[in-house]
Parts: C-alpha cells; sequence; structure tokens
C-alpha cells in the first residue's frame, strides 16, 4: 500500500448499495488518476467483485469471517476474497471486532496468502497489543468519535502522537494509520504531522452531497 494514503471504508450505508458502491468507487479512480494520491477502497462486501474488476484502485475487504476454506453457511472466507480482487483487509473494525486470537492467526494467514492487514484499535493500549502481532498497519480510532463531526485529530491529537510513538516502541515494521471524524484536508494534514501515514474514513465522504468534491480536496491535500 503506497502511502501517504486515504483509505475510504464504504461501510455499509445505503447510498453504497447496488451501483452506489460502484458509482464511488469511479469517483475514487478518478480522483486518484487527477492527483495522484493514494486512495484503497473498502467496498460492502457484496459489491466486493465488481468493484474490483471494474476500477483501478486497490481495493480492501472490510472484513473476513474465516481464514480456511470449510463447509460454512454465510460466511466469507479469506481465500474468497482474494479471489474477488482484493488485496487486503481490514480487521478488527470497531463495528466488527474480533478477539486476539482471531486477528493473530488472520494477520498470519493474510501475510501467507499476500494480503496486506490493517488492524483497527481504540487506543494506544490495544494499538500496542495489534502492533505486536506484526500487521502491516495498525489505524486507531476511538470508537466514539466515529461518524461523528468532531476529527480525531482535533478532538484528541494527543492520542494519535502517542499511539504513534507506542507503535514505534514496539517495532518499526507497523506503520500507524488515524480515523474517526475525519472530514477535510485539515484533519489528514494535522494526522500525517502526529506521525501517522495516512487516515481511515468513511461518512466525511460516502455521505457527503458531493463525494468527488470532498474526496479532491482531500487528495489535493495529500499530495501536497
Ligand atoms: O472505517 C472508518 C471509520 O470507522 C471512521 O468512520 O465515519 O468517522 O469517518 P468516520
Amino acid at each position: 500500500m503506497r502511502t501517504p494514503a486515504i483509505i475510504l471504508n464504504f461501510k455499509t450505508y445505503a447510498q453504497v448499495d447496488g451501483d452506489g458502491a460502484l458509482s464511488l468507487a469511479r469517483i475514487c479512480e478518478e480522483v486518484q488518476a487527477e492527483t495522484g494520491a493514494s486512495i484503497i477502497i473498502c467496498p460492502p462486501m457484496v459489491e466486493l467483485s465488481r468493484v474490483a474488476h471494474e476500477v483501478k484502485v486497490p481495493v480492501f475487504a472490510q472484513s473476513v469471517d474465516l481464514w480456511e476454506t470449510s463447509a460454512r453457511t454465510g460466511h466469507t472466507t479469506l481465500s474468497s476474497v482474494k479471489a474477488a480482487g482484493a488485496t487486503g483487509i481490514l480487521i478488527n473494525h470497531s463495528e466488527n471486532r474480533r478477539g486476539m486470537a482471531d486477528i493473530e492467526a488472520l494477520i498470519t494467514a493474510c501475510r501467507e496468502e499476500g494480503l496486506t492487514t490493517i488492524v483497527c484499535t481504540n487506543n494506544i493500549n490495544a494499538s500496542r497489543a495489534a502492533a505486536a502481532m506484526g500487521p502491516d498497519f495498525v489505524a486507531m480510532e476511538p470508537p466514539e468519535l466515529i461518524g461523528g463531526d468532531i476529527s480525531v485529530t482535533t478532538a484528541n491529537p494527543g492520542i494519535v502522537r502517542d499511539t504513534v510513538e507506542a507503535v514505534g516502541e514496539i517495532t518499526s515494521d507497523v506503520r500507524v494509520l488515524t480515523g474517526a471524524g475525519v472530514k477535510n484536508a485539515g484533519d489528514i494534514k494535522v494526522a500525517l504531522e502526529l506521525g501517522t501515514v495516512g487516515v481511515l474514513l468513511a461518512s466525511g465522504v460516502v455521505k457527503a452531497d458531493d463525494p468527488r468534491a470532498v474526496l479532491m480536496k482531500m487528495a489535493v491535500g495529500l499530495v501536497q
């Protein structure tokens, strides 16, 4: 994953149901092409394959349920998201938490499959624990700020700075992202100044009246 980066999690908002996912993905593709900014997208799981095959933007899965293939019903496997075109995975998102043992097993399985891993965490201690498991990235997002109007970089810049420091004390191989409430280029600038290599965001773009305009300003800011 090229950094600094904007990772746009489409979540399961109504705006990205059906064709909405592909429309937003095409906007991301255009903005990436026009600005050169690194944009990674996480479409709804049912749209993953279609989006990955239609646009030239790296696509990550929002989650997976299983990392070994077996006879199960209604689950999403690691091999299936890879086959669908995903090149990375969000693990332990605040809205889809996993246990420690599962997180570690998933990181190991992704490494074997050549998939990039972003482990989401909610605070500094969880970030330390996640970093010790050796993912590619830790994305620290205070849950109470997710989906809100105040960016983590404004509400609590200290927790971002301290997370970067804490992860750095564990390993220099794991890079830090942050997110929650990120809405504009200014928020991203502060996130980078605090030592992260990018942001994980959703509502600021997905729910915007003009997602293209909002994302364009963010992308221009990212590459400046
Ligand atoms: O996955 C990104 C997310 O949890 C942050 O969401 O809406 O606060 O940008 P949002």
